[in-house]
């Protein structure tokens, strides 16, 4: 086994700049500029988003490189994430990657976001007692734009048995959250006002979809004209009732979101299900995987929160396997906003 493989993580996808150092698996560095800008307009705006990383990506990599105690010398490879995400955000990173491959002579690594979040469950940090999940597994991948059931048969083997066909998870959280008037993104505000309601206060709308995919849209609207109708009756409906809806949305989401999950590891007979991506840092899905392992048997695994919302750790993980088998990217390759179905 070759050693000392390290490689330089830079991810930009959205509105977090990272980057991150990992030495033959094991993370040395993991820094993180998060964008405050984009909280007052409700949602990421992409134009500054991508200003703000081209400020960012300079003093975030020093510090990478700083805080795991390297000279950029000793980088082997640079990975980047190329895609999916906002077009502007990304040619920053991958711009980057770019000229200080070209500037080191070092190979230059794309990295699949998605899946980098289900890889980021092989980031190793040093821990002996660390536990991995063992293929194949199935990982649930719900994010601010992704809601996908991912049979996982090897580190660069995976296949997206089911995805929404509309709305993700984290939007249909954001965007009840919006209608009740919390802040973007509502997701983890949902989570925390859920912990004082009532999960059965409310009936919402549950899709009707065979197979694995999901649908987020019905449960969405089912919710507006809950709100719509009931403060016609009540204009403080919403301020009166609001821990109770948060807890009855959230239950919603995590039961839709584990039907199909369960229906996948029955069918497919997996023991071993992981969760990935922001949507996995809720409380009540965490608990929804514990009680489905001591129900069904499942070995869960659960991301510490760093490595849940979007983070170089996860690319420089994904970096490191494409290494490995000599996966690397031309300088003429530019990044893309979307993929199709399979995220190889
Ligand atoms: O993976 P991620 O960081 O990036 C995007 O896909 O953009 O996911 C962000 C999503 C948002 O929709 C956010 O509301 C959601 O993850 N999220 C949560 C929680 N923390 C973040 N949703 C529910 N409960 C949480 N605690």
């Amino acid at each position: 086994m070759i050693s000392n493989i390290t490689i330089l993580g830079i991810e930009s996808s959205c509105d977090d700049t990272s980057a991150a150092v990992i030495r033959d698996g094991v993370m040395l560095s993991n820094t993180i500029a998060s964008q405050a800008v984009h909280a007052r307009y409700g949602g990421v705006v992409p134009e500054l988003a991508s200003r703000a990383h081209q400020q960012n990506i300079i003093p975030v990599v020093h510090d990478a490189l700083k805080q795991a105690n390297i000279d950029k010398s000793e980088l082997t490879a640079i990975a980047f994430t190329r895609g999916p995400g906002l077009l502007g955000s990304l040619l920053v990173g991958t711009s980057f990657a770019k000229g200080l491959s070209q500037a080191l002579s070092i190979p230059l690594v794309d990295v699949n976001h998605l899946q980098g979040h289900v890889l980021a469950h092989f980031i190793s940090q040093g821990n002996e007692e660390e536990k991995f999940p063992v293929f194949p597994f199935l990982c649930l991948l719900v994010s601010g734009g992704n809601s996908q059931i991912v049979l996982v048969r090897d580190y660069l083997d995976m296949e997206v048995i089911g995805q929404t066909i509309d709305d993700a998870a984290g939007e249909a959280f954001d965007k009840c959250a919006k209608v009740m008037g919390l802040p973007y993104p509502g997701g983890p505000y949902i989570d925390k006002l859920a912990k004082e309601g009532n999960p059965k206060a409310f009936t919402l709308n549950k899709p009707q979809i065979s197979g694995y995919d999901y649908s987020f849209s019905g449960l969405k609207t089912s919710f507006l004209y809950l709100l719509r109708d009931e403060e016609k009756k009540n204009p403080n409906f919403v301020a009166e009732n609001r821990a109770d809806l948060c807890a009855s949305l959230q239950a919603t989401i995590i039961e839709i979101l584990m039907n199909k999950l369960r229906k996948a590891a029955k069918d497919l007979n997996i023991k071993q299900v992981a969760v990935a991506g922001g949507v996995s840092a809720n409380s009540g899905l965490r608990d929804a995987f514990h009680e489905h392992a001591k129900k069904y048997g499942w070995e869960v695994f659960i991301p510490p929160f760093s490595f849940t919302t979007d983070n170089a750790a996860m690319i420089a993980i994904t970096g490191y396997y494409k290494f490995l088998k000599g996966e690397f990217c031309g300088i003429e390759e530019v990044p893309y906003t979307r993929v199709s179905n399979l995220i190889v």
